[in-house]
């Protein structure tokens, strides 16, 4: 057990952070897309120290992160052209790629696999950690395994108190949901999973631009996921979480008909429920704002004790799509449509 601290975003909190990662251990860190929980991805010891303190299956693959584009040569056998240019568009920020690991990647880091997912955040404090430390740092998301992702320090704590040596407070962070992870085939960009760089985005680097099925779908039984988080139970808060895909006429005559006891709405503005006595919570009315505010909105409705949640269904395109497929998961893929 440990006394978990809270270390602000200062120059000698960040010096206390590189020391707690010298030294092998783990650490809450900000980033621009959600809160990471940080350790030396050179050091397998230092990387089974998140697993446990997450609760993270083994087979889950971490996110190597690095603070200038010369760290990524050692750790990847190639680079593809590809890599480069959106590198080039999209780094520092919210895009992980997927390459062919070197061998100074542990397997634990891996997951197993032999490949390996990099990312250079934009986030201050973050780069100015990593680059202290001069070692790549694997991060998974600083989530409990199965709970939404921290989109503030005071959510890392809630997950992690007494498991981790410190968080470092950065604020609330930017962007609100994970990169987007990319793997390459050929001349393809294939998304695994969907984030802030939208697939609208990556189309200017090629127009191949796949969208795996595995982002809106659920995998069949025994399906083997090209991503393994997306296998896992994701994202849930303790809500049973439905969501209504139609305009907003079509959610508030829903809500009208199947009103019960304790319903919490989602929606995008305060005023889309007028009328109908439900409570609401509001996530926002752009893409961007609800990829912000859609975790800080599923850890709410547990604080509030959300037993059942009526949620407005977000766009399926450009950043909007990262949401739905976050959403998605919360809601255990229970989807009423009106379209
Ligand atoms: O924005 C982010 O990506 C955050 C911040 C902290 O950087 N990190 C994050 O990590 O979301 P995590 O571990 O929660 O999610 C990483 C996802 C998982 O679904 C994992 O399976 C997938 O990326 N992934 C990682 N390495 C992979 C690989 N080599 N091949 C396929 N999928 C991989
Ligand atoms: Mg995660």
């Amino acid at each position: 057990m440990f006394e978990t601290k809270m270390l602000s975003s200062g120059e000698s909190s960040i010096k206390e952070a590189v020391k707690l990662l010298k030294n092998g251990e783990v650490v809450g860190m900000p980033t621009e897309t959600v809160y990471g929980l940080g350790a030396n991805a050179l050091d397998e010891n230092a990387v089974r120290k998140i697993f446990t303190a997450k609760g993270r299956p083994a087979d889950n693959p971490l996110i190597v992160h690095i603070s200038d584009f010369e760290m990524i040569k050692p750790l990847v056998k190639e680079i593809p052209e590809l890599a480069y240019k959106c590198a080039e568009e999209f780094w520092p920020g919210p895009l992980t790629m997927i390459m062919p690991k070197s061998d100074i990647i542990p397997s634990v880091t891996s997951g197993g696999l032999d490949s390996v997912g990099i990312r250079m955040p934009s986030h201050k404090t973050a780069r100015a950690i990593i680059e202290k430390c001069g070692f790549p740092i694997a991060a998974p998301s600083a989530n409990l395994s199965g709970s939404p992702s921290p989109t503030t320090a005071g959510h890392v704590f809630n997950d992690m108190n007494g498991r981790i040596p410190a968080i470092v407070d950065g604020g609330f962070s930017a962007v609100g949901v994970e990169s987007t992870v990319i793997s390459f085939e050929n001349d393809a960009i294939r998304i695994l999973r969907p984030g802030f760089i939208s697939a609208e985005d990556l189309k200017e680097i090629t127009p191949n631009v796949i969208i795996d099925k595995g982002v809106i779908a659920q995998l069949e039984n025994g399906a083997i996921a090209r991503s393994p988080g997306m296998k896992y139970k994701h994202y849930a808060p303790k809500a049973d979480i439905t969501i209504i895909d139609g305009n907003l006429d079509a959610f508030r005559s829903y809500v009208a008909k199947n009103k019960c006891n304790g319903l919490i709405c989602m929606t995008f503005s305060d005023s889309d429920c007028d009328g109908l006595g439900v409570r609401t919570l509001s996530y926002g009315d752009t893409d961007e704002k609800q990829a912000h505010l859609l975790f800080d909105t599923l850890r709410e409705l547990d604080n509030i004790g959300a037993k059942k949640v009526f949620a407005r269904c977000p766009r399926k395109d450009g950043v909007g799509l990262a949401v739905y497929n976050r959403l998605l998961r919360a809601a255990a893929f229970q989807v009423v449509s009106f379209k």
